[in-house]
């Protein structure tokens, strides 16, 4: 089997040293690793398969002899290295945003739109956290209903903002003052997830939006967002109301959405089984319960869609945008 010479664009990063658990647990064919990051972290030795790496700043030359490239170290970094790694044959598979709407650059979620990774001009963007989650349980609706509109309210955990929103919620209950968000989060829920635009939505929402209509090919697609921070570590939860153009049955429903590669339908409310954030952390699936026809429109449906936001919602969702793509070699 051939093996990929890989590296790691913010190997020291929560979602970074993700990346590398999930291509180890996935055995992902590796011949050489090249863990990279800031000056800060030079010479820091990351473990990966029982061996000891380096890590190296991130500079033009660091690709020289790559072939896949994880890119999580921020939207600036992605803007600027993507291309120079795209011209050296390098293919970018990069969590940031800062291609997402590219035209040009695909925006996957391998179990729906997998396609979409042979389109590529050397850079691959991997949804937003929240986006990813949702994207195959609508999938199935839409294939069984024909999807017109949605609405999201997102529950989104701190981990969505790195470390420093891990320490805001650890310090926070500890009665420190927060250092990333402008409010408390311990104890709190915050309306107000990335900066807000000029049409007073925040760009968290606005990307839920946008990202929604490029995977499901649907520009006509309503939809709409209310995205929330709240003091939970990892895992994001989305409660879904979705408009279809037919009227919803809900037992094919959880028979399509049990039946789909990476969701799990956990929907038994008679003895209290449903979703929730603390199970889903560490796995790589999208979990779906409380699936309910709406109370005045029997065309409407109500779902609870959670993952886990650092794998399924960024490494988990790359690696296997990596190892559909090297399916084809
Ligand atoms: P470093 O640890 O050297 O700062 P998180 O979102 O969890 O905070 O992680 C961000 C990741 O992006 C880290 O690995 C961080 O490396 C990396 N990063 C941030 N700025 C740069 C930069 N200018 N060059 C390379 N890597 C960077």
């Amino acid at each position: 089997m051939k093996k990929y010479n890989v590296a790691i664009v913010g190997a020291t990063g929560m979602v970074g040293r993700t990346f590398l658990k999930v291509l180890e647990e996935r055995k992902f064919p590796i011949n050489n690793i090249k863990m990279l990051a800031s000056e800060r972290s030079k010479g820091e030795i990351i473990n990966f398969n029982q061996e000891e790496f380096k890590v190296e700043v991130l500079d033009e030359n660091a690709f020289l002899n790559i072939d896949i490239a994880l890119f999580s170290a921020g939207g600036d970094i992605s803007k600027k290295y993507a291309p120079i790694c795209a011209e050296q044959g390098v293919l970018v598979i990069d969590n940031s945003s800062a291609w997402r709407m590219d035209k040009e650059v695909p925006l996957v979620v391998p179990e729906v739109n997998e396609d979409a990774i042979f389109e590529n001009k050397g850079i691959i963007a991997n949804p937003n956290c929240s986006t990813i989650q949702v994207m195959s349980p609508l999938k199935v609706l839409d294939n069984l209903f024909d999807l017109e509109r949605v609405v999201y309210t997102t529950y989104q955990s701190v981990s969505g903002s790195g470390m420093k929103g891990m320490r805001d919620l650890e310090e926070g209950v500890k009665g420190e003052e927060p250092k990333l968000y402008p409010y408390p989060i311990a104890f709190n829920c915050l309306p107000h997830i990335d900066v807000f635009l000029d049409n007073e939505y925040t760009k968290e929402e606005w990307k839920m939006i946008e990202e929604s209509r490029k995977i499901l090919k649907k520009d006509s697609l309503k939809v709409t967002a209310t995205c929330v921070r709240v003091p939970v570590k990892y895992g994001h939860a989305v409660a879904v109301y979705a408009e279809c153009k037919k009227d919803v049955d809900v037992k094919m429903l959880r028979e399509s959405l049990a039946s789909q590669e990476g969701i799990i339908l956990v929907d038994d409310v008679k003895n209290n089984k449903y979703p929730h954030q603390r199970e889903t952390e560490g796995k790589d699936e999208v979990f779906v319960g409380r699936v309910r026809v709406d109370n005045d429109n029997s065309r409407n449906v109500h779902m609870w869609v959670v993952a886990d936001n650092i794998r399924k919602g960024a490494a988990t969702n790359a690696v296997q945008i990596a190892e559909r793509y090297i399916r084809r070699d």
